[in-house]
């Protein structure tokens, strides 16, 4: 079957970036041009999905209004010959078909995900976690959607990290590998580091089976009393093969100040609009 529904959990608290998001969503910050959002959305197209299932919670709501067309916005700046903005307000709008689902409580990722299993039906889905952006040639969920294509099985995307970090991840166990594409034989959200059984941490790219919802409406809270997507794929796991790609190129980390900032920086230095601004800027901070 192919995939054509992502579904992307956004209605987390982003208490790791306040004050910034007391008001708005941290899906909002910009990176460079564009709200974080946006880039989770069109990597999702690039990937092949056609309908966005975007999971929001009370206060959010201006990530949909981004997506919504804004016909006042777009006749004035038709009037005043500002052509290549008005291209940028289009793109945004029509780049795939909505569905927007709440999620009530923050009761965790896995519940996140658990609310889009009516808007979702019974097919698999990508699902990806807006707080990374994708960095390489090949975004990193068309990678997973070309693996998927191969072995017809949920896909996880891996990433080697440090043994000591391990336990700010979910963590991989391998039963066989062929070379960077490895079946999944376990897998544990964040274990202490002397504990964990490899250092593959789990990343927010995904493809999901439909009977992921099944596993979700029972599994238990778990790490940090929270219902863990890497819980309900434990499950499918003692269901059928589960496969992890070591993806190609890098996820930027924009879900923290620190991470949003070199994401910028590193972004802004290698393009065209922004380089020659930041470059001077540099100048200016180390002389
Ligand atoms: P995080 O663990 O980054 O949590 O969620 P958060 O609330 O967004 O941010 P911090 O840690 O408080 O700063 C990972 C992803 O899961 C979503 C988030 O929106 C983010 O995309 N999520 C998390 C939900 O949609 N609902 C939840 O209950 C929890």
């Amino acid at each position: 079957m192919e995939l054509h529904h992502c579904v992307i959990p956004a209605a987390g608290l982003g208490t790791r970036f306040l004050p910034a998001t007391k008001a708005l969503p941290k899906e909002l910050l910009p990176v460079l041009d564009r709200p974080v959002i946006q880039w989770a959305a069109e990597e999702a197209v690039a990937a092949g999905a056609r309908r966005l299932v975007i999971v929001i919670s009370d206060g959010k709501e201006l990530i949909q209004q981004h997506f919504t067309v804004h016909p006042a916005l777009e006749a004035l700046l038709e009037e005043r010959g500002k052509l290549a903005e008005l291209e940028a307000v289009r793109a945004s709008d029509h780049l795939a078909d909505f569905t927007w689902v709440r999620q009530d409580e923050p009761l965790g990722l896995g519940h996140a995900v658990l609310c889009a299993a009516d808007a979702v039906g019974d097919r698999p889905f990508m699902c990806m976690l807006p707080d990374d952006l994708s960095h390489g040639p090949v975004p990193v969920l068309r990678q997973l959607a070309d693996a998927y294509a191969e072995h017809q099985t949920p896909i996880l995307a891996l990433m080697r990290v440090p043994r000591e970090q391990i336990s700010r991840y979910g963590c991989a166990t391998v039963a066989e590998s062929d070379g960077s594409v490895h079946r999944i034989s376990a897998v544990v959200e964040k274990p202490p580091a002397d504990e964990a059984a490899s250092d593959l941490a789990i990343m927010g790219r995904y493809v999901l089976t439909p009977d992921i919802f099944d596993a979700l409406r029972t599994t238990e809270p778990g790490a940090g009393g929270e219902i863990q997507l890497t819980d309900g794929i434990a499950a499918l796991i003692a269901r059928g093969p589960v496969h992890g790609i070591e993806f190609t190129g890098e996820l930027l980390d924009v879900g923290t100040p620190a991470g949003w900032l070199a994401t910028n920086a590193r972004l802004a230095l290698n393009n065209a609009t922004f380089g020659a601004a930041l470059r001077d800027a540099q100048g200016v901070v180390s002389a």
